[in-house]
């Protein structure tokens, strides 16, 4: 039997708790790794400026569009998409945000695992324990995913079983500023290390010949992925805001929040590889490209800090990957949410109770890929390269062709009285019907057929 929506549910405490919680789920390894890495390969400043295009044309008008559901219907996205429309085919919508977010986490936990056990493996070299180090960093080793996967669900759970004020709210927000110092800190730091030049210059030196059909594509996955669009996160975390608070201000921020945090991560990272490139350090691969993904954050960035050598490469390299992991924290949090706010609505299970399940068995299927790493390519390709957008799109269509923009716009009123009055109205529902189905169809054919 279903529970009334306001017995289990929750909401946010403040405007600012939600958008850090927002931000929080957008910012993750996403930003930090997969950005700068992207941006590397893809011709640095070209690939931001279309990135930065691709977040305001696209993610911008859907992250809108998930939050609008969300407060409107006040549910999680199977429960949402219920709500709005007769149409059975949506609830199945909802039913694949939730199985995404399942997916999505069951490997995003072990990479999470990897930054947490690397701020052991940083301590464990400074001490001179080479071959404990050794076998933390070894990403092959089933036991060791395992147990950090263990660690890091074990966390992201108890965080979910707190509710949305008290568990979610409460750890973002001293989450999130601890991020953004971390952050800026450790940027300041690199990139007024003489030999930063060369690598700021690739990266804020626009390479317009770079950009290429595939950039763009690159570009549009990449804005999918770090925005948390696509599977319902930003439905459910819509659902718990009150109807005084503006949707269209809110999400601003938090996609402002979102590029700011990648750009700054490539501040970081870009500078940090050529760095590591003067130590000696190996950072193409054989075919000349970037080491790109978990290579660049595992082994390059490891390398150059124990280079730095004693108490400063320590403090960094501790540093970093703490910062990596309060990143990831924040996104499993969001991750899991989703299925457990489906269980609590659809099914009437308490909260406490539903972060279990859902937490233990997305775990079990975490432990199945800590001894098959090799899985974790195909689960992001189904899942996050092709789920994401999958959703994305249904969800323009839904809103466009059967809920309507005006039924989203009236939501969006409750917070932001003159919206009706506005440009922004007619702008944003030609987005959603017409501009973002068509950009994402392209990219969905693009990257299947392609
Ligand atoms: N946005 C997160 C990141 O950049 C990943 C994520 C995707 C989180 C989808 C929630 C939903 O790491």
């Amino acid at each position: 039997m279903a529970t009334t929506p306001t017995e289990n549910r929750g909401t946010w405490n403040t405007k600012f708790g939600f958008i850090l919680a927002a931000a929080g789920s957008a910012v993750g390894l996403g930003n930090i790794w997969r950005f700068p890495t992207e941006a590397a390969s893809n011709g640095g400043a070209a690939f931001l400026i279309i990135y930065i295009i691709c977040v305001t044309l696209i993610g911008l008008p859907v992250m809108i569009a998930e939050l609008s559901i969300g407060r409107s219907t006040q549910k999680n996205p199977v429960g949402a998409f219920k709500a709005l429309s007769t149409n059975k085919f949506f609830p199945l919508v909802g039913f694949w945000g939730v199985l995404c977010g399942v997916m999505i986490l069951s490997f995003y936990t072990i990479i999470a695992g990897w930054t947490f056990s690397h701020v052991f493996v940083e301590i464990f070299t400074f001490a001179g324990w080479h071959s404990a180090a050794e076998l933390l960093a070894d990403s092959e080793n089933g036991w060791i995913n395992a147990i950090f996967a263990m660690l890091f669900m074990g966390l992201t759970i108890v965080i979910i079983r707190g509710g949305v004020s008290e568990g979610i709210e409460r750890a973002t927000k001293l989450m999130m500023p601890l991020l953004v110092f971390i952050l800026v800190i450790m940027t300041l730091y690199v990139v007024f290390q003489p030999g930063a030049a060369e690598g700021l210059e690739v990266y804020l030196k626009p390479d317009f010949s770079m950009i290429t059909g595939e950039l763009v594509l690159a570009a549009l996955g990449q804005a999918f992925f770090s925005l948390s669009l696509g599977m319902g996160a930003l439905i459910t975390y819509g659902s718990y805001l009150s109807k005084k608070e503006n949707i269209v201000e809110a999400a601003s921020f938090v996609t402002l929040a979102d590029v700011g945090i990648a750009f700054l991560a490539g501040l970081l990272i870009m500078p940090t590889i050529f760095l590591a490139q003067a130590q000696g350090v190996e950072i193409y691969d054989e075919t000349g490209n970037f080491l790109a993904g978990p290579a660049l954050i595992f082994q390059i960035l490891p390398e150059l800090f124990s280079q730095m050598g004693g108490f400063l490469g320590l403090t960094i390299g501790i540093s970093f990957f703490f910062l990596l992991s309060l990143a990831a924290l924040t996104s499993t949090i969001s991750l899991l949410e989703v299925p457990t706010s489906y269980i609590i609505d659809e099914h009437g299970v308490r909260r406490k109770k539903a972060a279990l399940y859902v937490g233990l068995t997305v775990l079990a299927l975490s432990i199945i890929i800590s001894f098959n790493t090799g899985l974790i390519g195909d689960i992001d390709y189904i899942f996050s390269v092709i789920g994401l957008p999958l959703g994305g799109l249904l969800i323009c269509i839904f809103i466009g062709y059967f809920w309507k923009t005006r039924s989203a716009v009236d939501e969006m009123k409750n917070g932001f009285k003159d919206i009706r009055d506005s440009w922004f109205t007619t702008v944003w529902s030609v987005f959603i019907k017409f501009i973002c189905p068509i950009i994402i169809v392209i990219i969905l054919a693009q990257t299947i057929f392609g």
